[in-house]
């Protein structure tokens, strides 16, 4: 797709993957619907940095715990955009949950934030794009969808179940709209791992290293840009960890 001037929305683009991935659309002459949950700070910067690439973006604040701010999130969005051509989902939540100790509400968090939410976003800019004839979406998953380990059951479900989403709304909104996931590996260690954990994780990975966020950004740029003719597919960019 030609993506020079047309519209992205970037959920939790202000930091980290996210904020990666804005940035090399904007590089690529993508207009930005940036949103971020408690990092305003972090998205003024990310914007201040797009606008220097020269591109117009747009800072739009929700909670995707909550359905009403998703449902507002996409009604702004369209406030702020005529149209829109990508999105990407990259808000998620992630923390350890051991069986035995999983709350209810914890449940609920993954589930709303990490399904729900991207559930609905491609609901109504899917329904949008397929009525323009063109669009991308694009969910950030997990390797561990695909292989759950024991520790982050819920975590590993809310993205389990949003591969099976990305399949379904690829055949729902073929011809006019492509929908993937990337799986990601070890990219970033998520906030309070501990050194031990991140040996472990490089033990086993096969590559031996962490990635970076421009890995997955470039994953986005392949999906988004040079093939029209990938949906429904998982796309791994974890050092290996699918076939360990
Ligand atoms: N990091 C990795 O190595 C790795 C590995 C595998 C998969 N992934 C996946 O790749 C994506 C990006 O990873 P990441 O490490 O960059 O993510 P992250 O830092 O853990 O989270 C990204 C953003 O999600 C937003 N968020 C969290 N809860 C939210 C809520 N209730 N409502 C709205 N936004 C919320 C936060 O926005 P604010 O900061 O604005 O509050 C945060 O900046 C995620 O989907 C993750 O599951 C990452």
């Amino acid at each position: 797709m030609e993506i020079q001037g047309k519209t992205a929305l970037v959920t939790g683009g202000a930091t980290r993957i996210g904020r990666a991935i804005a940035l090399s659309l904007a590089r690529d002459g993508m207009h930005l619907l940036l949103h971020y949950r408690r990092s305003l700070r972090e998205a003024r910067q990310t914007q201040k940095e797009a606008e220097r690439l020269g591109v117009k973006v747009d800072l739009l604040q929700a909670d995707l715990r909550h359905f009403s701010e998703v449902k507002r999130l996409a009604r702004e969005s369209f406030v702020r955009a005529r149209q829109i051509h990508l999105l990407v989902t990259s808000a998620a939540v992630f923390y350890k949950t051991p069986l035995g100790k999983i709350r209810e509400k914890e449940w609920d968090e993954f589930f709303d934030v990490n399904l729900k939410a991207p559930f609905f976003l491609s609901e109504a800019l899917g329904l949008r794009m397929f009525r323009q004839k063109e669009g991308k979406i694009i969910h950030l998953v997990d390797w561990t969808a695909l292989r759950p380990r024991a520790a982050y059951l819920p975590y590993c479900a809310s993205k389990a179940a949003l591969v099976a989403v990305t399949q379904g709304l690829a055949q729902a909104l073929a011809p006019y709209v492509q929908v993937n996931a990337i799986a990601p590996g070890p990219i970033l260690p998520a906030a309070g791992s501990t050194r031990r954990e991140n040996e472990k994780v490089l033990k086993r990975t096969p590559l031996k290293r962490f990635g970076e966020p421009g890995d997955i950004a470039e994953a986005v740029r392949f999906l988004v840009k040079s093939s029209d003719f990938v949906t429904g597919a998982v796309l791994p960019v974890d050092g290996g960890n699918l076939i360990a």
